[in-house]
């Protein structure tokens, strides 16, 4: 199976295209809209007459009435929930799910104690979608749309989670520890179509784009990074181009009570990945996330050591 996914046969809408007014005083939250794809979909909805709340590390962009920044950092489960709580999500018709790293050489932990990659990549991802999805939309005119949640990731191809070494603490390779954050976040689409069934969520898989996303990897500013990032510019699309796909899902009446949908780098609905379709491994994985989130965030009496991980 291709990691790009197989694109379904039973649901085949065609390439969306949006009624121009359908984007007007939207309401969109894009966690990493400060960079690489986040930046370029905020680019393409403010440009079309949304309202567009970034949050991520230090916004790039010039001031523009159309855009909002919240400053916070991911990689601590603490500062994502305190940014969570804050955030309106009640007023909001749409959150985006895009900020992220790639794991680096050598494995790093957060000062919470948990690997750097499964920290800012997927669990605070989950954090999020905790805080907000109970509440998302709720104080918005009645008679729209359903409120809608995009997780980014690469979902749809066949990874598998060890459940012995989610924290990949024993047998660290980095290509392993980012896939892991690739199963989590495919495991929670399918959690939330349950949880929060007042609420349509999709899982998305860009394919290849060049961005900063291998940094953490290849290194900021080195030369293998350039190389990188130049042969990827010139075999794929780049980032706005596909945000110019993607930005019609937003609105797409289309995707009203799709929950559960992934879309491909075309913005084409294709297959999940059949290991979490397979007995109770969805279950699992959300049971694992949960524990590894808990042990952060949840309280413990102040004599008790911090939980192990
Ligand atoms: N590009 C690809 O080829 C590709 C392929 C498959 C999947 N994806 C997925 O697509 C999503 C977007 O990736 P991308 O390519 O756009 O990556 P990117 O260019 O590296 O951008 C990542 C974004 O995440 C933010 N971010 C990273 N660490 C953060 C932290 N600790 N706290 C707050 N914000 C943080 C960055 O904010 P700052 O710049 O403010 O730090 C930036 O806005 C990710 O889920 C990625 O796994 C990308």
């Amino acid at each position: 199976m291709s990691s790009m996914g197989i694109v379904r046969k039973d649901w085949t809408p065609g390439q969306l295209t949006a009624d121009p007014s359908a984007y007007v005083g939207r309401k969109v939250a894009i966690f990493g809209g400060t960079g690489g794809l986040g930046r370029a979909i905020s680019e393409a909805l403010i440009q079309k007459g949304a309202a567009v709340t970034v949050l991520g590390r230090v916004l790039k962009d010039a001031p523009h009435p159309g855009r909002t920044f919240v400053a916070a950092d991911f990689s601590s489960l603490v500062q994502t929930r305190d940014v969570a709580q804050r955030l309106a999500a009640e007023t909001f018709d749409a959150i985006l799910l895009t900020h992220g790293i790639f794991a680096s050489r050598v494995r790093e932990v957060t000062p919470e104690g948990l690997e750097k990659d499964l920290a800012t990549s997927a669990l605070s991802r989950w954090v999020i979608v905790r805080e907000t999805a109970g509440r998302l939309g709720r104080q918005r005119p009645a008679g729209g749309k359903r409120p809608r949640l995009f997780v980014w990731g690469f979902p749809g191809g066949e990874r598998q989670l060890d459940f012995t070494d989610v924290q990949s603490a024993r047998n660290y390779r980095w290509s392993t520890a980012h896939g892991n954050t690739v199963v989590i976040n495919e495991a929670l689409v399918r959690d939330t179509v349950t949880k929060f069934p007042e609420v349509d969520v999709f899982g998305m898989n860009p394919g290849i784009i060049k961005t900063n996303i291998m940094a953490g990897v290849l290194g900021q500013s080195s030369l293998v990074l350039r190389v990188q990032q130049a042969l990827v510019g010139l075999l794929f699309q780049s980032a706005e181009t596909y945000a110019k796909k993607i930005a019609p899902l937003v609105v797409h009446p289309e995707l009203e009570h799709r929950s559960g949908a992934l879309f491909n780098r075309h913005a084409k609905p294709i297959e999940p990945n059949p290991w979490l379709l397979a007995a109770d491994n969805s279950a699992r994985v959300a049971a694992a996330a949960d524990a590894l989130v808990a042990s952060v965030l949840a309280p413990r009496p102040s004599s008790q050591p911090k939980a192990p991980h």
